[in-house]
């Protein structure tokens, strides 16, 4: 197999936001509770915050991290979280069968993301609460003293306001599993109100309106216009879902996801801007990829075993699912879908952080782990600087069943002018082959390999678990020859690479 590219500095695609690199936490299973916060671990701080898994998450290089759902956020009161812990009530969390206690709220949130080094992006209740309880929220975060809110929130411990500047106008709406769930109309219309109003209260605001929650959603594309066509003027984001796995055995298909999400991509781009083109907008929507992900279980396959109306637990053990080196490989294109809309994809959030479709895992009273995934995620985080750039690439396809013909290797690079350094992140979806990679450096002059990091496994099905933590990792990639202006590198079958330059 081989494939060629060439990294041209002034073949500019956009900026690497941040952003892009920005997790989500919900109140799910053990995401929060035995997760992030476990009092009685041995590593807890004297907040309760597992400090295992705060250096891990820095380790992880996670920008901003979306809270408190999800699902959760559609039946969350958020007045149940804030004050007093003793006076906080335990509630039902109907979207996931739990109980949830409410030991952790906006003040010890907010807490642990300043201990990690993350923004906040907050979202609103729009399924069983509307326009008045968002402006609630947003009074007590973000205005500084002197109201009925933001002096509550100055008497629970927090004198200086919040300053959230991202928000959700409520998640997947489009869903018939959202507690609230309604039309794209019905949706559009309370997005708008609520948006306008919030702005009223804080024009600084950035604004997140609900997309579908996955391109199979039968009202996909549909969905996307009639909302927007409701909100265009008030939001600045549209949200994208999108979650896989290998199906039927089918792993060609698989590995090739990214390519479903490029398309997905692409198409809530057309139709945002066909919004544009009919309202005679000046302004331009861009994408929040606020859940993405590999993802096993099919939807609440977990939460179904939990039954009955005396059965709420807290914390149970949902959604833990374990990855493999093929899984991650398939995570890197993902992040590499990501990066190469990085024009109008400018915020985006795994789906989730900790032990819940998560890169790390916990056990109580135990040890924190990095999942398969954790490697491609800290690596490009670390190394995608500056803006993406258009590598031209060509080279030897296959044939799938979901996605038609497909490019062996994907690639996508970045370069940042003001550090001079270039990273390319490579793809090789081959089950079997090794694939030769040329890459024409002509136009970025005199370069050498700072390094070289691939994941691949002769065991694809290979993983990290509790008993064998450091089981896969990053290993150097020897293969790289540099020439005349160019390199060469070889990618192993079913790997993921990263290539720092400078
Ligand atoms: O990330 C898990 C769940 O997936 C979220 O709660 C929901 O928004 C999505 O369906």
């Amino acid at each position: 197999i081989t494939a060629r590219l060439t990294i041209d500095p002034y073949f500019t695609v956009g900026p690497v936001n941040p952003r892009l690199f920005g997790s989500f936490v919900e109140h799910l299973g053990r995401c929060v509770y035995d997760g992030i916060y476990e009092p009685g671990h041995p590593t807890a701080d004297s907040e309760g915050f597992r400090r295992d898994v705060i250096e891990l998450v820095k380790e992880l290089g996670v920008t901003t991290i979306r809270y408190p759902g999800g699902n959760f956020v559609s039946g969350f009161r958020w007045e149940d979280s804030v004050g007093p812990r003793a006076e906080r009530p335990r509630r039902l969390d109907l979207a996931w069968h739990s109980t949830e206690t409410n030991e952790v709220g906006l003040h010890e949130f907010s807490s642990w993301l300043e201990k990690v080094g993350s923004e906040l992006m907050l979202a609103v209740n729009l399924g069983t609460r509307g326009t008045l309880e968002a402006l609630d929220l947003l009074e007590y975060a973000n205005v500084p003293s002197g109201t009925a809110l933001s002096d509550r929130r100055v008497a629970n411990g927090r004198t200086d306001a919040f300053g959230i500047r991202m928000w959700c106008l409520g998640n997947e709406m489009d869903g018939p599993w959202q507690l609230g769930h309604r039309s794209a109309d019905d949706y559009g219309k309370l997005a708008s109100q609520t948006a306008k109003a919030m702005r009223q209260l804080d024009p600084s605001v950035e604004l997140v309106v609900c997309g579908s929650s996955g391109a199979q959603m039968p009202t996909f594309g549909e969905w996307e216009r009639v909302v927007l066509s409701h909100t265009y003027e008030d939001v600045d984001y549209i949200s994208c879902h999108a979650y896989y796995q290998e199906k039927n055995g089918d792993l060609d298909s698989f590995l090739a996801s990214a390519v479903d999400m490029d398309r997905f991509i692409e198409s809530v781009i057309a139709t945002a801007d066909h919004v544009k083109a009919v309202t005679r907008s000046e302004k331009t929507i861009n994408i929040s990829f606020d859940e993405w992900n590999i993802w096993y279980l099919d939807r609440y396959h977990d939460v179904d075993k939990i039954e009955g109306i005396e059965n709420w637990p807290v914390a149970p053990r949902l959604l833990e699912d374990s990855y493999t080196v093929a899984d991650a490989v398939v995570f890197g294109s993902l992040l590499i879908s990501l990066l190469k809309h990085a024009d109008r994809v400018t915020s985006a959030s795994l789906a989730q952080l900790v032990n819940v479709i998560a890169p790390i895992m916990t056990e109580p009273g135990g040890p924190a782990w990095r999942q398969t995934t954790f490697f491609p995620f800290a690596l490009t985080s670390r190394l995608a600087k500056g803006c993406t750039l258009e590598v031209r690439l060509t080279g030897d396809t296959y044939a799938t069943e979901q996605f038609g013909e497909v490019n062996l290797v994907d690639a996508v690079a970045t370069h940042d002018d003001a550090s001079g350094t270039t990273a390319v992140f490579l793809v090789n979806r081959s089950q079997t082959e090794d694939a030769t990679v040329t890459i024409d450096l002509t136009a970025l002059g005199s370069v050498s390999v700072v390094d070289a990091q691939t994941l691949a496994d002769a065991d694809i099905q290979a993983r990290n678990t509790l008993d064998d933590p450091e089981r896969v990792g990053l290993r150097p990639n020897p293969s790289v020859v540099a020439g005349d202006h160019t390199l060469t590198v070889t990618l192993p079958p079913v790997s993921w690479t990263a290539l720092s330059l400078a």
